[in-house]
């Protein structure tokens, strides 16, 4: 009888999800008729395609070997601009036709979001503009928008004194030092500061010092969120007790000075940002944010959140700029004829955005080593994109719901019919010309989500660049290596960026 009852139910079963499968068909097929989508034809050769372990395998050896980046660019090289290619049970689009990539992040914007980011992230970075998508993030960016005016990112001062502290790590006698580890750490310092109003002030903490702890904290967290990003669906079954000490450390440092900047909060100065003597205060994002919100839980997750966006991007840019200028003197002098321009004097920030050279060499920098090379976006339902399907790769194509496109912005920005046959050629003096690439130029991102601190970054970078070429005169290139990509949430050199500088 039992078993009747049980046989009956599961048959009942079959033929809903038969029917319910039917159906679907019909409306998926319906869809892509309205909206003209054929299939892609261009997919990666693999040994299989029904879990795509081979192609897992490959990326791992090739991350392993640092030519991750080079081997997707060959892939378009070879099979076009999209193509699909299925690893680890998921199959992803993957593009750099400028249309999709306008569609998924601009015009089509709404139908696509960050998967898994805040399940792999939100242990250390909670709910902030980073990690949400939807209302939160639309919430969370209106929150933090406001706090990236000019007036904000033209405060130079404070930043001054972490720019001293770094020249001061500098060798003078010519011996041989590796400015990547400092730029990370300069930037942590800026950014505290710029952020919680008190830096943790790594280029010269004490072991052993709370801000130490913190820093330690910190960098081994951030380390483990791109393996935590890898595993997708299957986060929540991993368990990592370093991981959670560590954010645990960093949320209580954080906690501590949100508690103090709110204990000393009255709600009578809220509103202001004018000290006792009628002269503007020094800016802090934190006392600004308090303006809008008290909740300790979400200063926290935002401050982390433009913390991680905010720092090592700014570091490898960095980084990257300094391992082109080691091994190119042509750029080096035509950097020091402008930097010589100011006669020494430090640069404000309006002096700054006339510099044009040092425009063009971060604008080429980040255009040959984007510092975020490949990002990707999940549909939140079933959509289109415009291209890509079909023989010719014209037609539009079907993207299902929970769909992965991922979108290269490496491979983009050496593509010869944007950048011309010397695309692949380190050459600031490109933007010099006419030369106006619109969305097939993506270092910081477009549509909605475009960088919040691009202004911050550019700054940031070209006031280091200005001070520290005022100090050194010359560069010598101490390693000889070819640029390696180390690529984890962010892309810096996998060797550092080994050099000696000359006093002037
Ligand atoms: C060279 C330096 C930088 C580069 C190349 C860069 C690049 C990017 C990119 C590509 C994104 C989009 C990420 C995604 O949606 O998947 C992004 C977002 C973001 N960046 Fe930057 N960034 C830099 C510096 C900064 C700085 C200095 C700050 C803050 C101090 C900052 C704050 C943010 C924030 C808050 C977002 C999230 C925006 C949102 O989703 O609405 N970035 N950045």
């Amino acid at each position: 009888m039992d078993f009747t009852i049980r046989n009956t139910g599961v048959l009942v079963s079959v033929v809903v999800f038969i029917f319910w499968y039917i159906g679907q068909s019909i409306r998926v097929a319906k869809f892509k008729k309205q909206n003209g989508c054929r299939p892609i034809c261009n997919r990666l050769p693999q040994l299989e395609r029904v879990v795509g372990v081979d192609l897992y395998r490959t990326q791992i050896n090739a991350s392993k070997d640092g030519r991750i980046l080079e081997l997707a660019k060959s892939r378009y090289d070879t099979h076009g601009m999209t193509w699909s290619a299925r690893m680890m049970g998921q199959t992803y689009v993957n593009t750099i036709d400028i249309e999709n990539i306008k569609a998924i992040l601009a015009s089509n914007f709404k139908d696509f979001g960050l998967g898994q980011r805040q399940e792999a992230f939100g242990a250390m970075l909670g709910q902030g503009i980073f990690t949400t998508d939807g209302a939160k993030w639309e919430h969370s960016r209106a929150l933090v928008r406001p706090n990236f005016t000019r007036a904000q990112v033209a405060d130079l001062n404070s930043f001054e004194i972490h720019i001293q502290q770094f020249i001061s790590k500098i060798p003078r006698d010519g011996s041989t030092v590796d400015l990547q580890p400092l730029f990370f750490r300069l930037t942590l310092d800026t950014a505290t500061e710029f952020l919680f109003g008190e830096s943790v002030r790594s280029l010269n903490s004490t072991e052993g010092s709370e801000e130490d702890h913190f820093q330690q904290a910190y960098d081994l967290a951030q380390s483990r969120l791109a393996n935590r990003g890898r595993l997708g669906k299957l986060i929540c079954l991993y368990r990592d007790k370093e991981f959670d000490a560590a954010c645990k450390t960093v949320h209580q440092f954080v906690d501590k000075i949100i508690f103090r900047s709110l204990e000393k909060l009255h709600p009578r100065d809220a509103e202001k940002s004018i000290d006792g003597n009628g002269q503007p205060e020094r800016y802090v994002f934190l006392t600004e944010m308090l303006k809008s919100t008290t909740d300790p839980k979400q200063l926290r997750d935002e401050l982390l959140n433009i913390l991680l966006a905010g720092r090592d991007t700014t570091a490898s840019l960095l980084s990257n700029t300094f391992h082109v200028l080691a091994r190119r003197p042509d750029i080096w002098k035509k950097l020091k004829v402008e930097v010589d321009g100011l006669r020494g004097m430090k640069p404000d920030y309006e002096t700054l955005r006339n510099m044009k050279y040092i425009k063009y060499l971060l604008n080429e920098s980040l255009r040959l080593y984007p510092v975020v090379p490949n990002n990707a976006r999940f549909a939140n339902k079933d959509t289109v994109l415009p291209r890509g399907g079909g023989p010719n790769g014209e037609s539009p194509i079907f993207i299902k719901k929970g769909g992965i496109v991922a979108y290269h912005v490496y491979a983009m920005h050496r593509r010869t019919d944007i950048y011309g046959p010397d695309a692949n050629e380190f050459r600031p003096e490109r933007w010099a010309s006419d030369l106006r690439p619109s969305w097939g130029y993506l270092p910081f991102n477009g549509g909605p989500r475009i960088c919040v601190g691009q202004q911050f970054a550019l700054t940031e970078a070209s006031y280091t660049i200005v001070r520290l070429l005022q100090a050194f005169g010359g560069i010598d290139d101490r390693d000889r290596s070819e640029w390696i990509e180390q690529l984890s949430l962010t892309c810096c050199s996998a060797n550092g960026v080994k050099v000696a500088l000359n006093p002037r």
